[in-house]
């Protein structure tokens, strides 16, 4: 939004300020302003990142050859030919999908690169693929582009290839030589994926995250590195793509590390009294592998909402891998899938029935005449910087409600989110229809759905209760929506 722009002369306003001081200081209208934020914050990519929602990774390399999930390191590059390779297709599929980002595997634990690297032969300038002149990171990167959309990139850090893994000061040379050439050749690059995936016979390795993430914000100001532990997008800990029931953004940085097993349950649900800032990503594959098998088909639609529920209705963003076929293409299928995906979820939200309906709330900051932060911000079109605050005098049982006189509202998914700019909040909320409970929760955040497990419900009256929160809970959007897909039984 363009901000007025008042220039003053100094005379002027010594003029002002001498005339307007003794005789109207009192009377002044003070416009209410917003609350103060409960710490930590996000930071604006994290804000970015998580407005995304559903992000597409891209599993493709040699395994795509191979029918495997992991490869050994020993393949013949001979084997990478993708005859019809066309990134424009992969970038048209992701923008069906409503998709504005996606991840490429630039290295996977084979070891092969989809980039002719200067530091290694085993890539795609050793493959038959365009004549060894290729580079796949290059045409993803630009048919991302044209199509208005960004990209992201993962490097993995296993490696079975290079014989400089387990030798631990040249393997990160070489690892963040890499790195470098990937965050400095292709332009912007809004995601950096690391893992601490590990055979169990691998050779011993440390690697030097810190050198890596401090090299990575240097060559790259809006960039959210994920990893197990953050810093800026944490993993959820299974790769189901479920997210806790409770979902805190906020967590403990000190107490996370990378490829450890004891933090799952952490990850998955975050932590109330959290220090840091590092929301959740859940990864899951549209089919059964990360990589293409001729086998294999997608997930039911069923079971994508069924996903989507639990990652982005529980305040996470969803990392959908959709795997490229040896052909260079998505296969039609999950093209279909995809499609069929996002216009289950335009169906789903695209109505919202308590637009027609009254709003009022417990009570309001500012009073009914303080301006800006009525309940009636829940219902446009912003869902970080408008919203409904009670007043700080409250100090528990907010609610805000919806209210019909003539029809009754049918619905079965409840939607609420907060104005996580200033923080999340809410760690106990509960829904009543007409006076009865059809729904309780904890976290909220960026998006809470409730789809309800009894089915459709109708009513006058829908209200929301904000049982337990830190400080006053700021409340950005509510919908009551019907999804046609959801059968309960
Ligand atoms: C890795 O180190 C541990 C402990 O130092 C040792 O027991 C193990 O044998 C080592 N593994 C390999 C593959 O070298
Ligand atoms: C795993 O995480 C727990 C909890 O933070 C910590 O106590 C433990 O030292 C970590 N283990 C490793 C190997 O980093
Ligand atoms: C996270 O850190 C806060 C502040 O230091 C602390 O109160 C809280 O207990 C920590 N959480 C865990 C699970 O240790
Ligand atoms: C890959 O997908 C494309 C698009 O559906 C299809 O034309 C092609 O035959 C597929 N390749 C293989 C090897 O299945």
């Amino acid at each position: 939004m363009a901000q007025p722009h008042y220039s003053f002369h100094i005379p002027t306003l010594l003029v002002l300020f001498f005339f307007q001081l003794p005789f109207s200081w009192s009377a002044q209208v003070q416009v209410v302003t917003p609350p103060l934020p409960i710490l930590p914050l996000p930071s604006y990519s994290q804000l970015k990142w998580q407005q995304r929602e559903i992000i597409m990774f891209l599993h493709f390399g040699v395994n795509t050859f191979t029918d495997s999930e992991w490869g050994t390191g020993r393949e013949n590059p001979s084997i990478f030919y993708p005859t019809g390779l066309d990134t424009a297709q992969w970038a048209d599929a992701a923008a069906g999908a409503g998709v504005s980002l996606m991840i490429l595997t630039a290295k996977h634990h084979d070891g092969f690169c989809l980039w002719p690297s200067k530091y290694t032969d085993h890539s795609v300038a050793r493959s038959p693929w365009k004549k060894g002149h290729g580079d796949v990171v290059q045409e993803f990167i630009d048919a991302v582009r044209a199509r208005g959309l960004d990209a992201g990139l993962y490097l993995s850090p296993w490696d079975r290839h290079d014989p400089r893994y387990g030798h631990v000061k040249l393997y990160n040379e070489y690892y963040l030589a890499q790195l470098q050439e990937l965050l400095t050749r292709y332009g912007d690059v809004r995601e950096v994926w690391f893992d601490g995936a590990k055979g169990p016979n691998a050779p011993n390795m440390t690697y030097y995250f810190n050198d890596w993430f401090s090299m990575v914000k240097e060559l790259q100001s809006a960039i959210n590195i994920f990893s197990d532990a953050g810093p800026d997008v944490r993993w959820v800990g299974n790769e189901k793509g479920y997210a806790g029931t409770t979902c805190w953004s906020t967590i403990n940085a000190t107490s996370l590390s990378i490829g450890n097993g004891s933090i799952i349950d952490y990850l998955n649900s975050g932590d109330p009294k959290g220090t840091n800032w590092v929301p959740a990503e859940c990864d899951v594959s549209i089919r059964k592998g990360w990589f293409w098998h001729k086998s294999q088909a997608p997930k039911k639609l069923t079971q994508l909402l069924e996903i989507y529920y639990k990652s982005v209705g529980r305040n996470c963003v969803l990392l959908l891998n959709v795997p490229p076929n040896s052909t260079g293409l998505v296969s039609e299928s999950d093209v279909q899938r995809l499609k069929q995906f996002r216009g289950a979820i335009d169906t789903i939200f695209s109505t919202n029935l308590a637009e027609k309906c009254w709003v009022e709330a417990s009570s309001q900051r500012g009073g009914e005449n303080g301006g800006g932060f009525g309940p009636k911000n829940v219902l446009d079109d912003d869902h970080l910087w408008t919203y409904w605050a009670p007043s700080e005098d409250e100090k528990e049982n907010y609610w805000i409600e919806f209210r019909t006189r003539t029809k009754r509202i049918t619905f079965n998914v409840v939607r609420i989110q907060e104005a996580i700019g200033l923080g999340q909040r809410i760690k106990k909320h509960e829904i009543y229809v007409d006076g009865v409970r059809v729904a309780k929760g904890t976290t909220i955040g960026y998006k809470r759905l409730h789809r309800l497990e009894m089915g459709i419900v109708d009513g006058f009256s829908v209200r929301i209760k904000i049982v337990k929160s830190k400080g006053i809970p700021l409340i950005s959007s509510v919908g009551l929506h019907f999804d046609p897909f959801w059968n309960p039984n």
